[in-house]
């Protein structure tokens, strides 16, 4: 990839790239309001719900769909490399399954569908993402990251806060 840009935003911009399909794979769940629980109602050995009404099916695959989405027709013409492309894919996958792991954790620690987690709502899938991208070799750099979690934080409360005053979520976090 070689887009032309100024000193100190080249990295950062160019590991946004690599981003775009695990941030519209996030986004995608909170518009389709899905009604089935992955978990089916089901609780935990500690009595409450292993994950909970927040995290559905129907999300899940929208989640799926605005990934690949994302990868095909913005990374890869970016990119232009197959390889690289399918890197975001599977960051994308990865941070839908963070954001799983996070419902998990907050079910565990007794918090209610959409009870407030601060940091944890924020940043679950990007940390995951971040991971994979990082386990597969994207080629990014740390200070890249560190540079994106804080955008991250910034827009997850910005966005949210958007959907909370469109109707699209009942909490405005
Ligand atoms: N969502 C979904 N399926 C998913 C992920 C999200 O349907 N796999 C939808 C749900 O309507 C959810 C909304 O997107 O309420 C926002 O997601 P999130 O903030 O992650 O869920 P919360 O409702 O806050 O639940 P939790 O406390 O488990 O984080
Ligand atoms: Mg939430």
């Amino acid at each position: 990839m070689d887009l032309a840009l100024p000193g100190e935003l080249a990295g950062p911009l160019k590991a946004l790239v690599y981003y775009l399909p695990a941030y519209a794979a996030n986004g995608a769940p909170v518009v389709v309001k899905g009604k089935r629980p992955i978990d089916g109602g089901r609780l935990f050995i500690d009595g409450r719900r292993i994950l909970g009404d927040g995290k559905t099916w129907e999300g899940l695959a929208a989640g799926l769909a605005a990934g690949a989405a994302a990868t095909a027709l913005i990374v890869y013409p970016i990119v232009r490399d197959a390889a690289l492309a399918l890197l975001s894919l599977a960051a994308a996958v990865a941070g839908l399954a963070g954001d799983m792991l996070a419902s998990f954790l907050k079910r565990r620690l007794g918090l209610a569908r959409g009870a407030p987690l601060p940091v944890v709502d924020q940043l679950d899938f990007f940390v995951a993402a971040s991971a994979a991208l990082w386990a597969l070799g994207a080629p990014i750099g740390p200070l890249d990251v560190a540079v994106l979690a804080v955008v991250t934080y910034v827009l997850h409360r910005a966005t949210n806060y958007a959907a909370y005053k469109l109707g699209l979520k009942s909490v405005p976090w």
